[in-house]
């Protein structure tokens, strides 16, 4: 039998604006324009090879290893946007194989362990649509597919593109003006660096769907946020972006997590995102901003506790050394850095700055935090030399 197969990657996106509304649930369309930094792969990706044959008997997906439902609404409208465009070419090239027509087998892996807390939905959505779309060998651009990954998991149309990217409201009511456009490419700011303290939780947070629909639906300073804060936000964000204005950049950044924490806890009933734990974050990154007089920093929490922290390169040396000293206990310092350098961090530490301290710094910090990610600005979704199906079974491997 013949199996048609293609394989991508595709990156994790956190934002540096936020996407929290939706003023169409069903297309997801967005309440407010928002913008991102994509990260790197090799610390977290999808993996998503899809395959389609004739005989294949029903569209499956396997996850992780695990078979799960392609039930959902959301991924079923993905599919059938990417069927449609692929039987578009297949009516106006009749000698095209009728891919359009056969059920598909999708097989995805992260890099990144479930327990690592990290939600893996954009990453995934983005593979699922990029891994078909090359399976159909559909003409359309990455804007142009960024509006069906949209319409599974709205943060997942911004891991559509590397670097620094914005996914525009758009007003159009079909949705079409909706989609993920190129801040600036990775290759022109590739000295912004992040780090992810993965904070402990015990209980489950409120889902970004429902969390987000009792915001728009409860909360007045939501509306002032949508309004007048992020359209401005927006047009001042991307031009520090353009121009490299770290200062800037890590303000809004900063402003914009604190803006949408806001609204969550303006929400009825509230809804709590971050726990203690990244409220001392929030105070230690205020704090070394201020030790320094210069903001080498900023810190961005989605809907959860785990903080992520935007740098620039240079200024890794002074970060680190508050950031090892306090969280070296703590797992994923190496092996990206040695021993010497980690030695280095504390030696900093010790010898330049300890004594010119005059803020708490908390010794316990690292008890609320399971792991640190280290990683950095990446790449769009990459063609992937690995595949995970069996060219001749169509079967996972
Ligand atoms: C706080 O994209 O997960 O991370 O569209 O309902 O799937 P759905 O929501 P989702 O929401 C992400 C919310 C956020 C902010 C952001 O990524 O912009």
């Amino acid at each position: 039998m013949t199996v048609y197969v293609a394989s991508t990657t595709a990156p994790v996106n956190i934002a540096t604006l936020k996407y929290w509304g939706k003023r169409d649930a069903n297309l997801n369309l967005p309440t407010n324009s928002s913008i991102s930094v994509t990260l790197a792969q090799d610390d977290l990706r999808t993996l998503t090879s899809a395959a389609t044959s004739e005989r294949f008997e029903k569209d499956t997906l396997w996850l992780n290893g695990k078979e799960e439902s392609l039930a959902n609404k959301r991924t079923q409208d993905c599919l059938q946007d990417l069927r449609d465009l692929r039987h578009q070419l297949e009516s106006q090239n009749p000698s095209l194989p009728k891919l359009s027509q056969w059920k598909l087998h999708i097989v995805s892996e992260n890099n990144f362990p479930t327990a690592a807390g990290l939600a893996s939905s954009a990453a995934g959505f983005a593979a699922l649509v990029v891994a078909i779309a090359k399976l159909y060998k559909l003409p359309q651009d990455m804007s142009e597919l960024s509006r069906i990954a949209r319409k599974g998991s709205g943060s997942a149309c911004r891991s559509l593109f590397g670097g620094f990217v914005a996914w525009e409201m758009g007003d159009a009511e079909d949705g079409l003006d909706s989609m993920a456009v190129e801040v600036l490419p990775l290759e022109a700011w590739p000295e912004m660096k992040a780090a992810i303290l993965v904070v402990s939780d015990v209980k489950k947070d409120t889902s970004s769907t429902q969390g987000m629909q009792l915001t728009v639906a409860t909360s007045d300073l939501f509306k002032e946020r949508v309004t007048t804060v992020v359209p401005k936000r927006f047009v001042e964000m991307k031009e520090a972006i353009v121009n490299r204005d770290f200062t800037k950049f890590a303000e809004m950044t900063m402003k914009d997590s604190n803006s949408f924490h806001a609204t969550c806890l303006d929400s009825y009933p509230p809804i709590f995102y971050i726990n203690d734990t990244s409220k001392k974050v929030i105070r230690l990154v205020h704090s070394i901003n201020a030790f320094f007089n210069e903001t080498v920093v900023a810190y961005t929490f989605d809907a959860g506790p785990n903080a992520v922290l935007y740098y620039l390169e240079k200024n890794e040396n002074k970060l680190f050394a508050f950031l090892y000293k306090l969280l070296h206990q703590v797992d994923g310092w190496e092996p990206k850095y040695n021993k010497d350098q980690l030695n280095g961090f504390i030696n900093t530490f010790e010898n330049e700055y300890k004594d010119k301290i005059e803020f708490f710094i908390d010794p316990e910090l690292y008890q609320g935090i399971t792991r640190i990610i280290l990683t950095r600005v990446g790449p769009g979704p990459q063609d992937s030399e690995k595949s995970l199906i069996d060219q001749s079974t169509g079967l996972p491997k």
